[in-house]
């Protein structure tokens, strides 16, 4: 059987963490997917720069979307980020040529990947994104598979790391709002502009792909009512904790008789519940099915380790000659939503 052989575009946290996880485990890929998975070529900013991992062994380019030319290149894993720009190019001619494309770029799929989905489906080309949505959490693959058969009534949690971290540090330890971002972004969980992260932006991505997928509908991110934790005070979180609450940014999508509601926003949980109980870069999404019931998911929501664990999972799927679409069906299938009156901007 021929390998998998896959380029990487974007080398910070996420792809480091794909060479790294390709280097230690490619045995173990290569025996669960049944071929080989080879890393063929790379390509970020910075040639130079020192990341901690030998890319000798592999390909370069300067710029992302020639790796999509390459003829040495079967599939493109996207970790550079970015809702237009290089990313959407990048993909755009991937797919259009039948190369399959994994990534972990929210904000892109939020925007296009409606598009994304139905120029890969045109091309018979495989689009993935576990990774974009709650790190090392399966959950992408658990709605477009194992609950597939179900009724879905809401989805539900906390989707954003960065938040879930910086608000249990603030509570256990008292520090500073500023100094726990920026030991946020050194971990390498935040975006590259955080104000996405804090602002919940970022969770906000994550809840329309999840609602897309749950409710059959077309992404609609600008649906989605958001409010950010920058106003949350230290004040605030000792407070609630006084009253056995804790602070979390939650998203909530519903289809109701009056159509989608999507809401991201900080609210208060009893301290003693599964969603108070989360701490640090921990995410948990909660799907409640007409015939599973509630089911909760829960894992580290981001960093270099998790999320490349989601890109690799959607690999190994792709090199079993897996075709799942990218929204758990047709993308030209999926329906346009009323938003519920009290939802929406
Ligand atoms: P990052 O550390 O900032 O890395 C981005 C990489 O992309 C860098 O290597 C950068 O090159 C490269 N890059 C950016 N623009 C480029 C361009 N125009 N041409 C070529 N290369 C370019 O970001 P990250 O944290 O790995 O995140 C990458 C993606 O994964 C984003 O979509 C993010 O939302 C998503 N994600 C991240 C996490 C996480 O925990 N970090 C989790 C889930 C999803 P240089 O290094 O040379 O500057
Ligand atoms: N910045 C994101 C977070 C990365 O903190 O959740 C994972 O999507």
């Amino acid at each position: 059987t021929q390998p998998l052989r896959i380029a990487i575009a974007g080398l910070g946290t996420v792809g480091v963490g794909v060479v790294r996880m390709v280097t230690a485990h490619g045995d173990r890929m290569a025996a669960r997917a049944g071929r080989a998975i080879e890393i063929t070529a790379v390509s970020a900013r910075s040639r130079t720069k020192d990341r901690g991992v030998d890319l000798s062994p592999y390909g370069w380019e300067d710029d992302p979307v020639a790796l999509a030319r390459r003829d040495d290149v079967d599939l493109i894993v996207e970790v550079m980020g970015g809702e237009d720009g290089p990313a959407k190019v990048l993909t755009e001619t991937a797919l259009g040529s039948g190369k399959h494309v994994v990534t972990a770029n929210k904000a892109m799929m939020a925007r296009h990947g409606q598009a994304l989905a139905e120029l890969a489906e045109a091309n018979g080309a495989v689009l993935r994104y576990e990774a974009a949505v709650a790190g090392g959490i399966p959950i992408m693959k658990a709605l477009t598979e194992g609950l597939a058969g179900n009724g879905i009534e809401r989805v539900m949690g906390v989707m954003n790391g960065t938040c879930n971290y910086i608000l249990t540090q603030m509570e256990q330890t008292g520090a500073d709002y500023a100094d726990v971002l920026m030991k946020a972004q050194q971990l390498g969980y935040a975006e590259a502009d955080p104000a996405f992260d804090v602002g919940g932006i970022d969770a906000a991505h994550k809840l329309a792909l999840l609602a897309a997928t749950s409710f059959g509908t077309r992404v609609d991110f600008d649906g989605v009512q958001i409010e950010g934790i920058e106003q949350v005070s230290l004040a605030d979180i000792e407070q609630a904790r006084e009253m056995g609450y804790r602070v979390k940014l939650l998203g909530i999508a519903r289809m109701g008789e009056d159509g989608l509601e999507q809401r991201m926003q900080p609210v208060l949980v009893p301290a003693s519940s599964s969603v108070g109980r989360l701490d640090g870069v921990t995410n948990m999404v909660i799907v409640e099915g007409d015939f599973v019931g509630r089911t909760v998911f829960t894992g580290p929501g981001a960093g270099e380790g998790p999320t490349a664990s989601a890109i690799l999972g959607d690999v190994i799927d792709i090199a079993r000659g897996l075709t799942v679409p990218a929204f758990g069906q047709p993308a030209g299938t999926l329906i346009a939503a009323n938003r519920a009156a009290t939802a929406g901007p």
